[in-house]
Parts: structure tokens; sequence; C-alpha cells
């Protein structure tokens, strides 16, 4: 059976009173959400409020209890070094260091704007292995491979590279998230039968390269516009296990539907009691 995941990437928005604000809104939503069958649900602020959303989380569960066990706080990004002469970076050590279980590795705007590679997501998803954090790993397509054609090829390398040198026990560890770059914050969505083929062409190509059914337990995670009033359509479909969302994970009133659509998910696919 596999996890639901709904998560929250804030992108370089929120300051720290805002953060503050923010992951108290949202945890404070879900602890009125007794009896739902919850996510996981990961949220990700910049680095700098971190450490307070950590302990933000930590307090809240002590006043709310076992409602929020599922919630987690997860980093944007980080090095694959553990220590070092890297000016300006955050080690994954240092992540764990603070109580986060989850970073985002790859994100098209890393690999956009800031020259990372298949080979340089492959090194940190292995680091944040290492470092026992959950990466969860964003691959997709842009318009012009969309366009040529070319997005199931793309796709596949992406998806290859990433996991190249992980082991079958490591990769049964991770996230995928399929965010095609021409969806992210452009409020067009893709077609959920289409997010859906795709979701599940990386299940096969992940089982394909392990020749085995390891990817069947993996949650592949939808990202690219997702709203309140997409995500009942997204989380009906076969193949995607939960949501990244930038956007509407910035007010609490639009990510608290989506959490409860990755809840209706949850007791769909019976992954929790
Ligand atoms: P968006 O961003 O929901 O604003 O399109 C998604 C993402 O970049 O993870």
């Amino acid at each position: 059976m596999r996890k639901t995941i709904i998560a929250g990437n804030w992108k370089m928005h929120k300051n720290q009173a805002e953060s503050k604000a923010l992951i108290t809104a949202v945890l404070e939503g879900v602890s009125q959400m007794k009896g739902e069958t919850l996510p996981d649900i990961v949220l990700c602020p910049v680095f700098l409020s971190l450490p307070l959303a950590a302990e933000t989380l930590k307090s809240l569960k002590e006043k709310h209890g076992e409602v929020l066990n599922t919630c987690y706080v997860g980093a944007q990004n980080m090095d694959y070094h553990e220590s070092g002469a890297f000016t300006g970076e955050i080690a994954p050590g240092m992540l764990t260091d603070i109580g986060l279980t989850h970073v985002i590795i790859g994100h098209s705007e890393r690999r956009q704007y800031f020259a990372e590679t298949n080979a340089s997501v492959n090194l940190k998803t292995r680091a944040a292995l290492a470092n026992k954090l959950v990466p969860i790993v964003c691959v997709g397509e842009t318009l012009d491979e969309r366009e040529a054609g070319l997005t199931d090829q793309v796709i596949r390398r992406q998806v290859a590279s990433a996991l190249e040198e992980l082991d079958k026990d490591q990769v049964a560890k991770i996230v995928v998230a399929y965010e095609p770059v021409w969806a992210i914050g452009t409020g067009k969505n893709c077609e959920s039968t289409e997010a859906n083929r795709v979701c599940k062409m990386i299940r096969e190509t992940i089982n394909e390269l392990y020749a085995t059914n390891v990817a069947d337990a993996i949650p592949v995670l939808y990202g690219g516009s997702v709203k309140p009033s997409t995500i009942v359509e997204q989380m009906e479909q076969s193949d995607i296990d939960g949501a990244l969302v930038g956007g509407a994970s910035l007010k609490a009133e639009d990510f608290l539907p989506i959490i409860k659509g990755g809840a209706g998910r949850s007791k769909l696919m019976g992954t929790r009691a």
C-alpha cells in the first residue's frame, strides 16, 4: 500500500513571522481533521524558517497529540557534501540536526536557475538517503520537450539518472514528484489523466530498472498548479499518490482543502488505520 503525501513548497516566500503564522494555521486546521485518514503532510519553508517551523511543529504536536503524527517539516534543497568549504550551502546532517525528515531534490527551478543537473540530483538523492532524509525527487519536461514529443524520454532519463547507484532498499525509500515545468506556477494544470499516465510510466520505469515491483510501494506525486478545485480529480487517479504544491500552499485556506483531498485518497488506498 502506498502512502499519500501532500507537500507544500513555499519557495522563496514568507519571513519568520509569516512562516510561523502559516505553519500554525495549517497545523491548527489539520488538528481539526480528527477522524480523517490523513495523508503525510510535509511543509517546506525557506532555510531560515526551518528551525522555527520544526519547533512550532513539535510544540503543536505536544498540544494536539496524535492527530498531527503525519505532519513533517522538510527543506527545499541541500548540498550533497557532509561539510566543507562550500560557501552558502547547507549539509544534509544540518537538516536532520534540527529534526527535519524530508528534502525536495532537483526542483525544476533549481535545475533551471541554479544549474542543477541529473548528476547533481543523483548525488543529492544519495546524500539524503545516507542521512535518513526522505528525498522528494522532482522530474518534469519543459514545454518545448513536450511539444517535440519527448516527454517520456526526458522523464525516463531523469528518473534513471536520479537513481543511479541506489540499491533496491534505498530506492524503496524515495518519493518522486512529477512536475511538468510548463504547469508550475502558470495556472495551467496538466490533465489528470495525462499526469496519471506519466506517474504510472515513472513507476514502470523504476520497476524495469530494478527488475522488481519495488516502485509499486513508492509514492509518485503530481505538482504544477494544484489547487483546491483540482485536487479531488487528481487524487482519484490510480497512480497519483499526492501533490507537491507551490502557490496554493501559501495560504492555509487553500492548502487545507488540498490536504482534505489527500485524506480522501489516503482513505481509498487504506494506507492508514
Ligand atoms: P505551483 O508550484 O503549485 O505554484 O505550480 C509547484 C511546485 O513548484 O512545486
